[in-house]
């Protein structure tokens, strides 16, 4: 079974959040279940920047813009061809995928990720004559809304799978944009991509496809209501004959805290607790030093640290952990450490805590896959208060990391977390948060109740094992 595999991002070559993981280690475990897997992907500056070599497959015209180019190379981590859309204008550009280098979209964005879906529909179905034609096409997010769209005009589409990792960003524009972009007209309408007025990316990825999935099982229900549905609510409940939620697995190589090159102290499942507890903290202690904490500190690392890794925004609940430092530091002798990049507001919160706590509150903002990594493996507990969360990889990377997340009961975050392996609350409060907090301090301070939780949060398979199965299994349905 040939499987197009349509993203905007996917680790090592660039990522911004858990899509670009997802876009790594799913393809990965699908071409090992037998699938032959090809990823197309736009080829911004930064990805050209990575790959050693490439070969020219072809150009495509689509409407005014100058010529795409169309360049093969190979995946950095394993042997599957990766195809790029190069197109200079719209993807040699500072920046991350979707905003520049201040922070704001990318105005152009419609343009981009129309043309990008337009080239991958076209390399579905082999205009090139490479020999290679799909016959799944798995689209994800409103960056690939449209390739299912376009694959509508075939007499014999490949089968179209799309998969909502997010519901709230959906990429919506005006009558004049669409205009602009010289969509087919019928495509504005209700039964279509309309939506509300305007024209959403994410609707017409919804309508065109012959499968929906959502990446848990508790997010694909929770999609379906007015409170998570960010008002796709009513048109996914019609759809839920072909909507189903598959949770996402991690790729347990590049998360693997025997083999982890960011680790200070490596550890496995397999070895004795306490054998795993003395190398937690002597990564803790290196995370700890590495964000600047002093000889007193150092000296004194037995005190519990909360962590964080993640988008500072509104969706994470950044901003209930931020809101219940204060009185946790007044009640506990917990440390924090704190790694992100987000909102303005946010960050400064962030700051001012730093400056406020210097031997209780640690920070880096900005990205850093290395921190991101030791955090994982150094701190006691894993804090992931979303306020709603489609899946969720950080909490499994906890997990695996021997990290007992607290994390609010909602999507992907109540489908992987238990009271077993950690600590669940249900208000998105600062207090029931803080509550939440001070029970798994409680057990922190229990050592056979701690050692516990940590062995088994470290023994479940969080890999994509099962769940690349489901995802094969639906491609054959349909
Ligand atoms: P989301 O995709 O909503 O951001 P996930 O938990 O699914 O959330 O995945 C987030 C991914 O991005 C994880 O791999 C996490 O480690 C990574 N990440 C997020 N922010 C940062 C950061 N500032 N530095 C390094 N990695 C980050
Ligand atoms: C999104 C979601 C996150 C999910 C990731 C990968 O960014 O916010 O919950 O894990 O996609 O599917």
């Amino acid at each position: 079974m040939n499987v197009l595999f349509a993203t905007s991002e996917a680790f090592p070559l660039i990522k911004t959040g858990g899509l670009g993981d997802v876009a790594n280690s799913l393809p990965n475990s699908l071409q090992q279940s037998g699938a032959d897997v090809r990823l197309i992907l736009p080829a911004y500056r930064e990805v050209l920047q990575k790959i050693d070599n490439f070969k020219i497959i072809g150009w495509m015209k689509i409407g005014m813009q100058q010529d795409a180019r169309i360049l093969e190379t190979t995946h950095p981590s394993y042997d599957m061809p990766i195809f790029l859309v190069d197109h200079p204008m719209l993807f040699d550009r500072p920046g991350n995928p979707y905003t520049h280098p201040e922070g704001y979209d990318w105005q152009d964005n419609p343009l981009r990720f129309s043309l990008f879906s337009q080239v991958a529909s076209l390399m579905a179905i082999d205009t090139l004559n490479t020999g290679w034609r799909a016959d799944v096409v798995h689209t994800n997010d409103w960056q690939t809304g449209l390739v299912n769209a376009y694959l509508s005009h075939e007499a014999r589409p490949p089968k179209r799978i799309f998969t909502i990792h997010n519901i709230a960003y959906d990429c919506q524009f005006d009558f004049g944009t669409f205009q602009s972009l010289h969509l087919p007209p019928h495509w504005w309408s209700m039964e279509l991509g309309e939506f509300h007025h305007r024209f959403s990316l994410l609707k017409a990825g919804l309508v065109f496809s012959d499968q929906i999935t959502t990446v848990s099982p508790k997010y694909a229900r929770e999609i379906c209501t007015p409170e998570y549905g960010y008002g796709y609510a009513p048109i996914l409940e019609s759809m839920h004959h072909k909507l189903s939620g598959i949770l996402n697995g991690i790729d347990d190589e590049v998360w693997n805290p025997a083999t982890d090159p960011h680790l200070h102290k490596h550890y496995a499942s397999k070895d004795k607790i306490s054998v795993i507890r003395k190398a937690k903290s002597a990564n803790k202690k290196a995370l700890l030093s590495k964000l600047g904490a002093s000889h007193a500190v150092l000296n004194d690392i037995d005190k519990p640290v909360v962590g964080f890794v993640g988008r500072l925004v509104f969706q994470k609940g950044i901003d209930l952990l931020l809101n219940s430092i204060d009185s946790l530091i007044h009640e506990s002798n917990a440390r924090f450490v704190i790694v992100g990049s987000g909102e303005h507001d946010l960050e400064q919160h962030l700051n001012q805590l730093k400056l406020a706590w210097p031997d209780r509150v640690f920070s880096f903002i900005g990205y850093s896959e290395a921190l991101a990594h030791l955090l994982e493996a150094g701190s006691d507990i894993f804090a992931m208060p979303s306020r709603y969360e489609p899946c969720g990889l950080n909490q499994l990377y906890s997990l695996r990391y021997g990290t007992p997340p607290v994390v609010r009961r909602t999507g992907g975050l109540a489908d992987t977390v238990t009271d077993k392996n950690g600590v669940l609350f249900d208000e998105a409060t600062p207090e029931a948060l803080t509550a939440a907090i001070h029970t798994a301090l409680n057990y922190y301070n229990d050592k056979k109740v701690w050692s516990d939780m940590i062995t088994h949060a470290m023994k479940n398979d969080y890999s994509w094992h099962k769940s690349a199965a489901e995802y094969i299994e639906l491609y054959n349905n349909v």
